[in-house]
């Protein structure tokens, strides 16, 4: 057990039972409740938990926010969300009634020190009508600047301990903005809550099909032995979007898709396919794992930031009859702006595994598809025995969305005369396999974080591992003049990202 798992509590994934039976009852207290990730996410994922009885009867919610709403007019605005953003439709009408009894709101500042006197009260009053046992997780779903005023505000007023019960923290992304800022948050928050209390929320690893790198990874004997530098010659990771940055364009000038997408959700699944197999399924043991392969990253210096990595930029285009804007047209967008909408990394991870084997990531907005995979290419059979003409790659392919599932990629005869080799696909489709529909994200990790496991949770090492991944490139794309707009929508991103691979020999899939 690493020193900063100590303490944790105990392993509920070595408890079989542990999804027979509901969760504990709790209340989460979410920081933001007017927020758009409460209406599109965690709204729907509690409602979906409670709908599949996951979660206990008493189980409740207090929304805070700035804006006055009475508890009925929460309700009804949550009722609004569900029906809107849950992806198994609207709320039954006799079990919302059941979750929205639970549904509370306080209006107040998060500097207000009244506000988390107000909260106290509520929280006493909600602990004897609906038995939870005096446990409380703490949702900060706000701006980040308020993450460390809310977290000592908590404290101030007693809400970070508890004579009964647990008391935990989930924190939103973005964590820090680099790694400086990373640090000084982490230490902020370990002024009030144990690291063991602190949740950082990733919702990459929520998802169904990132968990499923690991079962298919540790769960298998006949792939281990592939999984190395021996054997695989690159791992392409693409998190690609079509749509632009939708309203979020003042966020997007600050963050940028490096700081968006590469440092936490591209980073924790390029840790996901590279990490050892760890000794046992916890959270301790899992996210040493973790943290020891981002770790492991190699930093660029500023001249391999030139070769290593690309920022793009999109531009208008006309698509599908329809006018797109470029970025710099978007609202809340500076006419001249250098953000990057693009980014693609080459990352090189030092270790006896994987030395020499590139990892290329690259995300952005505005490109031809949504399409989230990873593409493991292996290295070509030593010796061409037949008509190589039109022969592809071995590729193994972890489609994390849409299309969820895996295929290899090998090459056939094609039938007839002579041996002409065509590549062909063995496929695993997650709907036709397993017929259910797949959990959110956060439907899974909220769960988990009421169980009290971290295991796909982030820590204190990981985040501030993966802000020193990216570090360098931020700092050399600061201070570049970039040439934006370098793609224009609906593309597969500036040309300079396919140089990035050709200078190796290797080439991006088009997915
Ligand atoms: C968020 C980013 O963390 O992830 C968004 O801020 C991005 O910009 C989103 O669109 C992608 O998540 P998903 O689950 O749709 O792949």
């Amino acid at each position: 057990m690493s020193l900063s798992d100590a303490g944790t509590e105990a392993n509920p994934f070595l408890d079989p039972l542990r999804f027979d039976r509901p969760a504990p009852a709790c209340v989460v207290v979410i920081f933001g409740a007017n927020g758009d990730l409460t209406k599109r996410k965690l709204l729907p994922a509690l409602y979906s938990l409670t709908r599949d009885r996951r979660l206990s009867p008493g189980f409740a919610v207090v929304g805070i926010s700035r804006t006055a709403l009475s508890d009925d007019a929460f309700r009804d605005k949550m009722r609004e969300a569900v029906t809107q953003f849950s992806e198994s439709g609207p709320p039954e009408a006799g079990i919302w009634d059941a979750f929205a009894q639970g549904l509370y709101y306080e209006a107040g500042n998060f500097d207000d020190p009244a506000m988390y006197t107000r909260l106290a009260g509520r929280l006493g009053d909600i602990a004897q009508a609906r038995q939870t046992g005096g446990n409380v997780l703490y949702y900060l779903s706000t701006q980040p600047s308020f993450y460390a005023v809310a977290a000592g505000q908590l404290s101030a007023a007693g809400l970070t301990r508890a004579s009964e019960g647990w008391r935990r923290l989930i924190v939103e992304k973005p964590f820090g903005r680099d790694l400086d800022s990373a640090r000084r948050l982490n230490l902020d928050l370990q002024r009030f809550f144990p690291e063991t209390g602190i949740y950082r929320i990733d919702h990459y690893l929520g998802k169904e099909t990132v968990q499923n790198i690991l079962a298919f990874r540790f769960g298998n004997g006949i792939f281990e032995p592939l999984w190395n530098r021996g054997y695989i010659q690159h791992v392409q990771i693409t998190a690609a979007e079509s749509i632009g940055v939708e309203g979020r364009g003042a966020y997007y000038e600050e963050s940028g898709a490096l700081r968006d997408m590469i440092q936490n959700h591209l980073l924790q699944v390029l840790a996901t396919i590279a990490m050892e197999p760890p000794g046992r399924f916890d959270a301790a043991a899992v996210r040493d794992e973790r943290s020891k392969v981002l770790r492991a990253i190699r930093p660029l210096t500023r001249d391999d930031v030139a070769t290593e990595a690309v920022a793009g930029q999109y531009g208008p285009a006309r698509l599908g009859g329809r006018d797109l804007p470029g970025y710099r047209q978007e609202p809340g967008v500076k006419p001249d702006s250098i953000a990057n909408t693009y980014a693609a990394v080459t990352f090189s991870i030092d270790n006896w595994r994987w030395a020499g084997v590139p990892f290329y990531l690259r995300t952005g907005k505005r490109l031809p598809k949504r399409v989230t995979e990873i593409a493991i290419q292996f290295a070509p059979a030593p010796l061409p025995l037949f008509d190589h003409t039109g022969a592809q790659p071995n590729l193994l392919i972890l489609r994390i969305q849409p299309e969820e599932g895996i295929s290899l990629k090998f090459q056939s005869k094609s039938p007839g005369a002579g041996m002409h080799l065509r590549g062909v696909s063995m496929d695993f489709n997650y709907g036709s396999s397993f017929g259910a529909g797949l959990p959110s994200a956060y439907e899974t990790l909220l769960l988990d974080a009421i169980e009290g496991d971290a295991t796909l949770y982030t820590r204190q090492d990981m985040v501030e591992a993966s802000w020193q991944a990216v570090e360098p490139i931020l700092e050399v794309w600061s201070n570049a003049r970039a040439d934006f707009p370098n793609y224009a929508s609906g593309t597969w991103g500036p040309e300079a990202a396919d140089r990035m691979l050709a200078h190796r020999g290797h080439q991006w899939r088009r997915p």
